[in-house]
């Protein structure tokens, strides 16, 4: 098997198995069958960039029907706004300025570019999300991003200053198509800012559920910034970010055309010094991202036994890989609750435990709830205080399994 970064060995370190598309909710009733492919995780042996082994074909991930909405979380519309107003501030302040996003789903990033009376554009090839930015004032292109999207744009607006994506880059096999295409559109003192799930807390966490088809590359600073020189590129800037369970927000910029910030080689020292991308550190997560799974099957067995009704907290796209390979589906776990509108109504990925809007969680309450948006925890703990008040206890898995 070899990388899809620099063609080098993969070491296979953690297997899933057969499992399905993470954001593919099943019609009650259809016949349709589900797709279903191979979810294992390696390492490259030559530039530390963790992967996927198999690749899903991105029109089955991302089509009009694609339901996750950047917007469904407080916490990350605060997330969004913020960085808008801290570009607008910093790399948009010049004259004329110019910012494009990859994958700007509903718009919670751009609509504050858009409110600012900034040129911008937002390359989104979900249709549905990319109608609900366009319905808030933000300008899309439906398209995949890559090499020859760049060049058309950049034959239509001209070169942009940001290039910028949050929970995307990780999404996309071609990484090469799309360095090219930022290479191509980014003026030459431009910076090409992306943030994703950071390997070094999944590792620390045992966050497996980080993993599946979407997530196709696990980033650390090292396998970036190997990525990033083999296109004429350099790291510039980390930045360590609490959402989504441990992000980092890396920033490249052309070789030469700005000074590394100090965060840059204190995080690769720091990677360096946990052996983040050793094989033997990842084989030890697999073990316990194994262990835990038995301790969460044990315990839903038996609060099964003992007559509690456990119900799942956030149809998650994570979720598929917990439910799935766990074995969890409707006799441990019933419903799982969710505030996204395309999810409802329908069933889970492999799973097929019914969703439902958030009214039935507390209809009435049931005595556990398995928080399967963990990365939202301290956002829907704070709304759902009714639960606890009623007897409720939440079931957490990340780092370990856990009561709260
Ligand atoms: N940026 C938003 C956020 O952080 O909440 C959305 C993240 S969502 C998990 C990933 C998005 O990337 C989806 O909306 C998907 O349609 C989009 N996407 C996938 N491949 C893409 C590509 N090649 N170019 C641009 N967007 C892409
Ligand atoms: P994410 O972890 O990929 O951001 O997905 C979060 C999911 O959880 C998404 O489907 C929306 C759902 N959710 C709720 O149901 N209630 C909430 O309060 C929050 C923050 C998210
Ligand atoms: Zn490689």
């Amino acid at each position: 098997m070899a990388c899809r970064i620099c063609s080098g060995r993969l070491r296979p370190f953690a297997d899933f198995g057969r499992q399905p598309l993470s954001d593919a909710f099943v019609v009650p009733g259809d016949p349709g069958e589900e797709f279903f492919f191979r979810l294992a995780v390696g390492v490259c042996e030559s530039c530390s960039m963790v992967q996927l082994l198999e690749e899903v074909p991105r029109e089955r991930m991302f089509h009009a029907g694609y339901p996750y909405l950047s917007s469904g979380s407080s916490v990350m519309r605060e997330h969004f706004g913020s960085l808008a107003k801290r570009l607008l501030a910093t790399e948009l302040s010049g004259p004329d300025p110019f910012v494009v996003e990859l994958g700007c789903n509903d718009g919670a990033m751009l609509s504050v570019v858009a409110d600012a009376g900034v040129r911008h554009l937002g390359v989104e090839p979900s249709g549905g999300v990319a109608d609900l930015a366009a319905a808030r004032g933000v300008r899309v292109r439906k398209d995949f991003f890559e090499a020859a999207t760049a060049a058309a744009v950049l034959a239509e607006d001209g070169p942009a200053d940001v290039v910028y994506a949050a929970n995307t880059l990780c999404h996309i096999p071609y990484l090469d198509s799309i360095m090219a295409g930022v290479d191509t559109l980014l003026k030459p003192g431009g910076v090409f800012v992306f943030e994703d799930p950071y390997l070094g807390d999944i590792v620390e966490r045992a966050s497996f559920d980080q993993i599946y088809d979407e997530h196709f590359y696990f980033f650390a600073a090292a396998s970036v910034r190997a990525m990033a020189r083999r296109h004429g590129f350099e790291l510039v800037d980390v930045e360590r970010l609490p959402v989504h369970g441990g992000e980092v927000r890396y920033t490249l910029a052309r070789r030469g055309a700005r000074t590394p910030a100090p965060a840059v080689a204190e995080l690769l020292a720091a990677e360096e010094a946990a052996a983040l991308s050793e094989p033997a550190t990842l084989r030890r997560f697999a073990a316990r991202v194994a262990h835990n799974r038995d301790r969460l099957v044990t315990l839903l067995t038996s609060l099964r036994e003992q007559g509690a009704r456990v119900y799942g907290y956030g149809a998650t796209a994570k979720s598929a890989t917990v439910l799935n390979y766990c074995g969890i589906g409707p006799g441990l776990v019933p419903l799982v609750t969710d505030t996204t509108p395309a999810k409802q109504g329908r069933l889970t990925p492999g799973s097929h435990i019914p969703v439902r809007g958030p009214e039935a969680f507390a209809d009435p309450y049931p005595d556990y709830a398995l928080l399967l948006a963990w990365n939202h925890a301290e956002e829907i703990m704070a709304k759902e205080t009714g639960f606890g008040r009623a007897g409720g206890t939440w079931i957490l898995y990340v780092p370990e399994v856990h009561l709260v």
